[in-house]
């Protein structure tokens, strides 16, 4: 008998097919979120879960799924699962990188163009019917080309937004765990700083660590007194690397000139602060949202689990290799 998996949520239809060539398909056709309970009840016979940053893949959900061999997680983030717990277990845990490395690059330049340029703004006050006339000074913003961007993570999408800026004739500086091959430094021509100088020294500072308990609040306040009057905050990672709180009390005294925003500590609830300010270019989670893309991870994530369930192929995405060894 084929295993069974499930899939959580909505996801773009090429993933089905992939999964019923090995599988026994239970989907939740829906935009719904599963809450604990009701995953804890629908992995009770399941093998393989494909799931989305929005499903709690927590220990006590792990624990009532007694088949369960892999999760395969429709995104490059995976900080909604618990991998200790799923590696405890010797299940597998996949993601999907790589197919929306260009997708994020893009949407971090496109909100630090918003808010150096105060799109939204002008685009808020031309729709207000508020434009009388060309002024020398209308919604002047910052400049951009030769302006100094700082880059907090040198992986994937860090290396693909630091490509971007060098065409914007950027200087860019980044911090990371580990330096990067000369090579790439070279490429990039990018410099290694320490987090607090490399604050000290960015006109835009781009988030693209992954959330773990060492990055969680990463940015808090003594990072955003440090950060320079007029520097712009941008974060496409994941909400809770800022400590939100303290950035809306920087925004709210001019302790930084901005702030874009595509991920927030508690999606979907915005702090009503923040929806105040004017200074700040806010999206709802859509760094990735290019079709082709999101369809290319669904696909990535269904290929992954059918590999680990049918065993046909090696799957291309391990979160936790040590479960395969
Ligand atoms: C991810 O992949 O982690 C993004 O947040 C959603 O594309």
């Amino acid at each position: 008998m084929k295993p069974r998996a499930l899939v959580t949520r909505h996801v773009y239809p090429a993933a089905i097919p992939i999964l019923q060539e090995h599988c026994v398909v239970d989907y939740q056709d829906s935009y719904e979120v599963l809450s604990e309970p009701r995953l804890m009840r629908k992995l009770a016979l399941a093998e393989g879960v494909v799931c989305q940053l929005t499903d709690p893949i927590s220990r006590a959900v792990i624990e009532a799924a007694p088949k369960l061999k892999v999760i395969s997680q429709v995104a490059v983030g995976y900080d909604n699962i618990d991998v200790t717990a799923a590696t405890e277990r010797g299940i597998v845990v996949t993601n999907t990188p790589g197919v929306l490395t260009e997708a994020t690059a893009d949407m971090t330049f496109a909100l630090l163009l918003a808010a150096a340029r105060k799109l939204p703004a002008a685009e808020r006050y031309l729709r207000a019917g508020k434009w009388q006339r060309w002024d020398v000074d209308l919604l002047c913003g910052g400049d951009v080309h030769g302006q100094t961007i700082g880059i907090v993570g040198l992986g994937r999408v860090g290396q693909a937004v630091a490509r971007r800026a060098r065409g914007f004739g950027m200087r860019v500086l980044y911090t990371a765990r580990h330096e990067a091959e000369h090579a790439l430094e070279e490429e990039l021509q990018a410099t290694r700083l320490p987090l607090d100088t490399l604050l000290a020294e960015s006109d835009y500072v781009s988030l693209h660590v992954p959330l773990t308990d060492e990055t969680h609040h990463m940015i808090s306040v003594p990072q955003l007194c440090a950060m320079r009057s007029h520097a712009i905050l941008i974060n496409t990672a994941r909400g809770p690397v800022i400590d939100e709180r303290a950035l809306v009390a920087a925004l709210e005294e001019g302790l930084i000139g901005g702030a874009a925003l595509d991920v927030f500590e508690h999606e979907p609830t915005i702090p009503p602060a923040l929806l105040e300010l004017d200074n700040v270019v806010l999206l709802p989670h859509i760094g990735s949202a290019v079709s082709s893309v999101r369809s290319l991870m669904c696909a990535l994530a269904a290929r992954d689990c059918a590999a680990v369930l049918g065993g046909h192929e090696p799957p291309s995405h391990v979160v936790n290799p040590e479960v395969l060894r």
